[in-house]
């Protein structure tokens, strides 16, 4: 009996040592040492030995019981070690992984350019103006020397929000909203957004301009000139040419148009500048006298002269962007390169 008593012992002992969860250990527990167990099996044959062996083998099945749930009771522990390390692993940060990037954002090709216009112009003594991007009939056309006929007021080119009331079609409204708040000299300019139904590569129904202003004694076109030339130089690099051709805008006399050689093949002809190795930038002259004297303005004693030039064809020159649509479609993929 005590043979076999050792046996179950060290069965006991590899089976308790190799399981891995409590309820495996439970069942154990009630193998070999609960009521119904091989241990109390053993119990109930004490009765069956002779008297004077039952003490010692009484004794023998003590030491084994003891040793049985001592086993169980350090499994117990071992295991309980095992799930808190498993919860640990699963629950665990790796302070070392590297962070999530975020995007970082980057300024829009036109906000870049407009930033730099007005630096180039405040470091040549022109203060920034601002007026409304919803203007009446008076200050876009009417004080603009625009007659009623004119073919821009027409609605297939100007968005009317109501009767009297649109978007303006161009930054030169500013040049009559600061001649009426302003005292002479006005050295200005204005940048914003301008709206026209239209819409192809070179147009966009929303747009920007930069709009100057400069009214004092003796301005003439020749400060014109210089001032753009200064302008083109600081923008696109000493290598830009640019040019002015006659036009005709109803608020200037001379009015002109002003080029830029193509800052693609300087000159030569290419799918940019369609051949004419040229570039429109906008438009400019020297202040039209029924303008200045619908505001008061003395023009036997001032002149002034004005420009403005489109800033969404600045950047595209600048960056060499084909289409004008794309600097409003907000594609990440265009976008990202100017960060
Ligand atoms: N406002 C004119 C346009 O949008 C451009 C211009 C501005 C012309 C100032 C002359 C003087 O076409």
């Amino acid at each position: 009996m005590k043979e076999e008593l050792k046996k179950v012992v060290t069965s006991a002992k590899s089976e308790i040592n190799s399981v891995v969860s409590m309820h495996n250990l439970m069942q154990l527990k009630s193998k070999y040492i609960g009521k119904k167990s091989i241990l109390n099996s053993f119990m109930q044959k004490i009765g069956s030995l002779p008297k004077e062996e039952r003490p010692a083998f009484g004794q023998t099945l003590n030491i084994a019981k003891n040793q049985i749930e001592q086993m169980i009771a350090d499994q117990e522990e071992k295991i309980k070690e095992l799930d808190y390390n498993k919860t640990l692993q699963s629950e665990s940060i790796d302070l070392t992984m590297p962070g999530r990037k975020r995007a970082k954002g980057s300024l829009h090709p036109i906000t870049k350019v407009w930033r730099e216009i007005e630096d180039i112009f405040m470091s040549m003594g022109f203060e920034v103006a601002e007026g409304p991007d919803v203007e009446d009939e008076y200050h876009n056309f009417d004080a603009l020397n625009t007659p009623q006929d004119h073919p821009a007021r027409e609605l297939s080119d100007t968005f009317y929000l109501d009767n009297d009331v649109l978007l303006r079609t161009q930054t030169s409204t500013v040049q009559i909203r600061t001649m009426e708040n302003h005292s002479l000299p006005i050295k200005i300019i204005s940048p914003g957004s301008c709206y026209r139904n239209e819409n192809d590569a070179s147009h966009s129904p929303m747009f920007h301009q930069v709009e100057a202003l400069f009214v004092d004694e003796g301005v003439s076109f020749t400060d014109l000139r210089d001032m753009l030339n200064i302008f083109v130089k600081k923008m696109f690099g000493d290598k830009i040419e640019f040019r002015i051709r006659p036009h005709y805008f109803p608020f200037t006399e001379p009015s002109a148009e002003i080029d830029i050689i193509c800052v693609k093949c300087y000159g030569e002809g290419c799918n940019l500048c369609k051949g004419s190795g040229w570039l429109e930038m906008g438009g400019a002259g020297m202040v039209d006298p029924n303008v200045l004297e619908k505001l008061g303005i003395d023009s036997e004693k001032y002149t002034g002269y004005a420009f403005g030039l489109g800033m969404d064809r600045i950047a595209m020159l600048k960056y060499k962007i084909p289409d004008m649509r794309l600097l409003f479609e907000n594609d990440i993929r265009f976008l990202k390169q100017f960060s």
